[in-house]
């Protein structure tokens, strides 16, 4: 397949392979080595490049980036930054004045990353610079300097990115296992339909993986970055139908003002450059017993569409998971959508993890009780980690429904967590660790209705 974008302000032409990353043709094909390699699995952005469409500027993870995602967007590297005659960017300048780097290795995906924040107006420098890790500076200088070029303005070169290429088609490539691009939903499901075996790429975050670390052949792939309608969140009247393309960048914003408790725990989904990335459809399609939002959306009582051809159905998201690496989903049919209740004043979710930023769950735990005159009228409780897949507390949610909500019938409720969850011990937690935590949860968030709940970030004297 031949792809057209815009790298540093110039167009190219890239015959892309599928699977193919941005950062190994960066380096070997162009000789651009300053955007580095460091994990090449998504977690250190080292690889931070900018990529700017129609939705703005983002910072992404070149190492799982497959060149066919590029198609119609403009990619700035490190070694774009600088002005044509020379002068730094003025995150580039604040690094220097504020001693933002020792060894430096990090430092390209730093600055990427800073700049990229620059060109969107954005201050939230912590969260921005979650997922770049620097083994030697410290974080100090690093904020110090992204907070000193806050106010400088944006430099033309940067801006022009916006213009991009977005309208102009991929050739593709008609031959037998090359890479399919299609630019609707409809498109999508007609090809799937016809090659059921094929892998479908959305944001690569798991994907991506598979190449880099297990050295998979994909072929043959159908991207779903340029199905525009597959991403689309929209608003139905009662419910939210968050497209299953909708990156987790777009579904933390949505989720902000309807649900401000999930959208913390999205907040804290991998990173900056993963959450731009990886979408909602790819984070329940793996089947994973640990992807964050499954249980959250099990909690809310959210439903999954499904889409084979022109044929949809729709069920409850927790019937789609029905065994270890065991899905309801027939050979070439694909996620195209999740509605979501758009109330939900008792939802909580609370995300369990070795480090609080960057990190994937060693488990999750979402609540959704209504309590009406002191005694329980609803429960919808879910847990990831606690099972072989995302899992609905079923004997918890039958020993609260119908009591007073007070501590007896948690007492009650929570030794009933224990008839539906045997966890495994594996590198993340042990078994007995896991049900602690899980029954810990369901303490605090009945004291978290109650108003006397805990803030991890929060310390008070
Ligand atoms: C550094 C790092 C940190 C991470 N942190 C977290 C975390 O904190 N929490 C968490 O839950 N996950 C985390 N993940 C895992 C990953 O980001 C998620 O599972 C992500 O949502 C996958 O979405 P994607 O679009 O990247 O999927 P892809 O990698 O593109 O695809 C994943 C799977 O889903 C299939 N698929 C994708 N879209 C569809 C569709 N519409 N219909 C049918 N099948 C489809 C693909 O064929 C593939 O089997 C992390 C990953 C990395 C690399
Ligand atoms: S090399 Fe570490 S995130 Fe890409
Ligand atoms: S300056 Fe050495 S890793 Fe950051």
């Amino acid at each position: 397949m031949n792809i057209t974008f815009l790298l540093n302000g110039e167009t190219v032409h890239a015959e892309a392979p599928a699977t193919r990353t941005l950062l190994d043709w960066l380096r070997e094909d162009r000789g651009l080595t300053g955007t580095k390699e460091g994990c090449n699995e998504g977690d250190c952005g080292a690889c931070t490049v900018m990529v700017t469409d129609g939705s703005g500027p983002r910072a992404l993870n070149a190492c799982i980036l497959f060149l066919p995602q590029l198609h119609g967007k403009s990619v700035r590297t490190v070694e774009g930054l600088a002005a044509p005659d020379g002068t730094l960017h003025p995150v580039q300048q604040a690094m220097i004045d504020h001693h933002g780097s020792q060894c430096g290795f990090c430092t390209p995906g730093f600055v990427v990353s800073m700049a990229t924040a620059h060109a969107a107006g954005r201050t939230d420098h912590d969260d921005v610079l979650a997922g770049n890790l620097c083994r030697c500076t410290g974080y100090a200088p690093i904020i110090r300097a992204a907070r000193a070029a806050e106010g400088a303005p944006a430099p033309a070169h940067i801006a022009e990115d916006g213009n991009g290429l977005a309208g102009r088609a991929p050739v593709q490539d008609a031959t037998a296992g090359a890479p399919f691009l299609p630019a609707t939903a409809d498109a999508l499901a007609d090809w799937y339909a016809a090659h059921p075996d094929a892998t479908l790429i959305a944001g690569a975050t798991d994907v991506g993986l598979w190449v880099t670390k297990d050295l998979r052949d994909l072929a043959p792939v159908a991207f779903l970055s340029r199905c525009a309608d597959l991403g689309d969140i929209a608003d139905t009247g009662e419910y939210l139908r968050i497209g299953a393309a909708a990156t987790m960048t777009d579904v933390l914003a949505a989720l902000r003002p309807l649900h401000p408790s999930y959208a913390e725990m999205v907040r804290r989904y991998g990173s900056e450059q993963v959450r731009n990335a990886a979408t909602l459809g790819g984070n329940i399609a793996n089947g994973s017993p640990i992807g964050d939002n499954p249980p959250a959306l099990i909690a809310l009582g959210a439903r999954l569409h499904l889409r084979h051809g022109q044929t949809r159905r729709e069920l409850p998201i927790e019937d789609f998971f029905l065994d270890y690496g065991k899905q309801d989903r027939q050979p070439g049919e694909f996620v195209e959508a999740v509605t979501i209740p758009k109330t939900a004043p008792a939802l909580r979710c609370y995300k369990i993890s070795k480090r609080f930023d960057q990190d994937i769950s060693a488990l999750c735990g979402c609540f959704n009780v209504t309590v009406a005159e002191g005694v329980v009228t609803g429960a919808r409780i879910a847990f990831g980690g606690m099972a072989g897949i995302p899992k609905r507390a079923a004997a918890t949610e039958a020993a609260l429904a119908g009591q007073p909500w007070t501590t007896q019938t948690l007492a009650a409720a929570s030794a009933a967590l224990a008839e539906d969850f045997q966890p495994l011990t594996d590198m993340r937690a042990s078994a007995a660790y896991r049900l602690e935590v899980a029954q810990g949860l369901l303490i605090r968030y009945f004291e978290d209705l109650a108003g006397t709940g805990s803030q991890v970030l929060e310390v008070t004297p």
